[in-house]
Formats: structure tokens, C-alpha cells, sequence
């Protein structure tokens, strides 16, 4: 009998979506389970605390929902951010980092536009007053050195941690300060994250609102452990509008919903071309693709980014837009995109 009540409020609950992970309620979900007791149901689903308020129509629905079934008497729904067993003995072999939030910058797809994003994002977020960090966890094509205009190489302090190089008063880490750039790193996948972990706990970041993690391109191995291991609030996904990219997006927005990982929101680079000459808006790479994904994967849509040779010049000079230029359309939408995530964090 119980098992048959319990599976009527399965019928129920695989209907709907965890509004974080995309993750149906159903059997195969981890975070989500129910329990039957003398006409009682208590449903309870593991939550990332910061994400609580998105939990509140869920909440509601499936409460209204399931006291409709007949042999319910009431519905009880637990929001619980406890940690498994299994996540507790895996907690220990995590990196740590006194850090409020910790965002990586994803794409799929190599050369569409992380990095610029990462270098005004974090600037951008610094502007707004928070204290930032700012990770090139690329350890093959590390692009944050030039991007953020600092040479030189970290030096160990007395607690034999490396201290971050300070630029825009970004504090910035990168395997591109610690080997030539110009030689490539042919390393197997232990040494990466081996590196990776140093790059991370092996860094004096100090306290932290914001960590920003620049991926790697692709959603192998490095980009799946860093993404389980380092505590990530969420994750960022940067594509341009054409379907080439768009299908790498789609598997970094994948990644993350496997590894129950919030993809905080979408946003589409080389939107646009507005011509120096015409003043007509050109759609290079086609425009709107991203819009309709984030609906598509029901996440957030963050915003558009146009394709300025100006912005080129400002990556390669080292001098981010939201420094070089604050007033800019460009760096306008970079922090509006900023605060629109602290705001949803917060
Ligand atoms: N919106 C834009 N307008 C003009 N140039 C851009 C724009 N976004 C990125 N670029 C330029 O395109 C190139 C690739 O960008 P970037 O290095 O940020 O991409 P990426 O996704 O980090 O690449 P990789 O996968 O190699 O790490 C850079 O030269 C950068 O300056
Ligand atoms: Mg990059």
C-alpha cells in the first residue's frame, strides 16, 4: 500500500523540475526524496542555501498537488542543504577557499570568448566594490597574464603559499605566471589537476565575494573535476550565436546539470557587428541563439555582447574595457551582467 501512495507522488513530483539543477523530482534524483507515514507525505530536496527563494512556487505546487491525491492526507515539503555521506568524505579531498562565491566561465567551444568575459566580469565586479579573484584554470592556453596586462612571478610567503599577482586590484593566478607561455604544457590529466589543485589551495587568496574560475575549453576530464571539486556556486556558459558553438554549449550546460552545478545564465558574444562606416548592425555569427537556449534549458538569458575591434585591442593590451573605457556600451553591459548575478546570489 505505502509503496503504491509513494509511487502515485512520484507520478506527481517527476512532473516538475528542480529550478537549480533542471533536474527532474523523480527516482534517479539524488537530492530529492519521499517519505510516506500514516497519510503523511514529507518530501524533502537538498538545496544550495543561496538558492532558496527558487524554491517557493516548486514548494507551493507540489504541496497543492499531492494533497489532491486521495489517500494523502497532507504534504509536508523540507528544503535541506545537508551534505551525504558520500559528499562529506569527498569534502575532505576538496580544494577550500574562503571565498562567498566561486563562478566558473565556461563555453564548450575554445576561442568564443571566456576569457575576455572573465577579465570584465571580475573587473567589473571589483568596480562594484566586492573583492575578487580571478583563476585561469586553462593550464594549456592560459590567456588571464595578458588579458589582465601582469608580468612577473609569484612569490611563496611565509605559510609556503603563492601570493596572487594584483592588477586592477584583481588578485590573479595563472599557470602563465609560473611557466614560459610560449612552451606548451604537454601534461597528462593527474599533473593537471595536480597543478590546478595548487593553483587553488595552494594560493594565499585571502577572503574573497567572488572567485572567478576561466575554464578550459571542451567538458573533459579537467573542466568535470574542477567542476565537482572546487565548490562552485555556479557556472557561467559564454557561446557565440552559430550552431557550431552552440552544440559545445549545450554540453557544458550538460556537464554542469550531471554534477548538480547551477548554470547561473547564458550569454552570447559576437552578437553583433555595428558597422565603423554604416552604422548597420551586422549579425556575423547569426543572433538570438542563446535567448532561446536559457529557455530552452530554463536558465537565465544574461545578455548580448557585441564584436568590437576595440575590445580586441583592450584584451591584447591588457587593459580590460571596464578599466580602459568604463562608459562604454561594451562595459556597460559587462556590469550590468555583473550585478545582475550578485543580485540573484544575493
Ligand atoms: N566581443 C568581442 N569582440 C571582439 N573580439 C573579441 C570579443 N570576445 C572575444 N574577442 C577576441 O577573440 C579572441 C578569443 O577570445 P578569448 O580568448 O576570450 O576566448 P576563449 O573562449 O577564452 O578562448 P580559449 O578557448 O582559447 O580559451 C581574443 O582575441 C579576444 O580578444
Ligand atoms: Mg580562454
Amino acid at each position: 500500500m505505502n509503496d503504491k501512495i509513494v509511487g502515485a507522488v512520484y507520478e506527481v513530483t517527476r512532473k516538475y523540475k528542480d529550478p537549480v539543477t533542471n533536474l527532474s523530482l523523480d527516482k534517479n534524483n539524488k537530492n530529492f526524496s519521499i517519505i510516506y507515514n500514516e497519510g503523511r507525505i514529507n518530501i524533502s530536496i537538498n538545496i544550495q542555501p543561496n538558492f532558496k527563494e527558487k524554491y517557493k512556487t516548486l514548494s507551493y505546487n507540489l504541496k497543492e498537488n499531492i494533497e489532491k491525491l486521495n489517500e494523502v492526507l497532507s504534504a509536508n515539503i523540507i528544503l535541506t542543504s545537508e551534505k551525504s555521506q558520500d559528499d562529506n568524505i569527498s569534502e575532505k579531498q576538496r580544494f577550500s577557499i574562503d571565498a562567498k562565491n566561486i563562478i566558473a566561465i565556461a563555453s564548450g567551444k575554445g576561442g568564443v570568448g571566456k576569457s575576455t568575459f572573465a577579465v570584465n566580469y571580475a573587473v567589473a565586479l571589483k568596480t562594484i566594490g566586492l573583492k575578487v579573484g580571478l583563476l585561469d584554470a586553462d593550464i594549456y592556453g592560459p590567456s588571464i597574464p595578458r588579458m589582465m596586462g601582469i608580468t612577473g612571478r609569484p612569490q611563496a610567503n611565509e605559510n609556503k603559499k603563492l601570493v596572487p599577482l594584483i592588477n586592477y586590484d584583481v588578485k590573479c593566478m595563472s599557470i602563465g605566471f609560473l611557466i614560459d607561455v610560449d612552451t606548451p604544457a604537454i601534461w597528462r590529466g593527474p599533473m593537471v589537476m595536480k597543478a590546478l589543485e595548487q593553483m587553488y589551495n595552494g594560493v594565499e587568496w585571502g577572503e574573497l565575494d567572488y572567485l572567478i574560475i576561466d575554464l578550459p575549453p571542451g567538458t573533459g576530464d579537467a573542466q568535470l573535476t574542477l567542476a565537482q571539486n572546487s565548490k562552485l556556486t555556479g557556472s557561467l556558459v559564454i557561446s557565440t550565436p552559430q550552431d557550431v558553438a552552440l552544440i559545445d554549449a549545450r554540453k557544458a550546460i550538460n556537464m554542469f546539470n550531471k554534477v548538480n552545478i547551477p548554470v547561473l545564465g547564458l550569454i552570447e558574444n559576437m552578437s553583433y557587428f555595428i558597422c565603423d562606416s554604416c552604422n548597420t548592425r551586422h549579425e556575423i555569427f547569426s543572433s538570438g541563439s542563446l535567448k532561446k537556449e536559457a529557455e530552452k534549458y530554463k536558465t537565465n538569458y544574461l545578455g548580448e555582447l557585441p564584436i568590437e575591434k576595440k575590445l580586441r585591442i583592450q584584451s591584447d593590451e591588457g587593459r580590460p574595457s571596464c578599466i580602459d573605457d568604463v562608459n562604454s556600451n561594451v562595459s556597460k553591459i559587462y556590469l550590468s551582467i555583473a550585478k545582475k548575478i550578485d543580485d540573484s546570489l544575493n
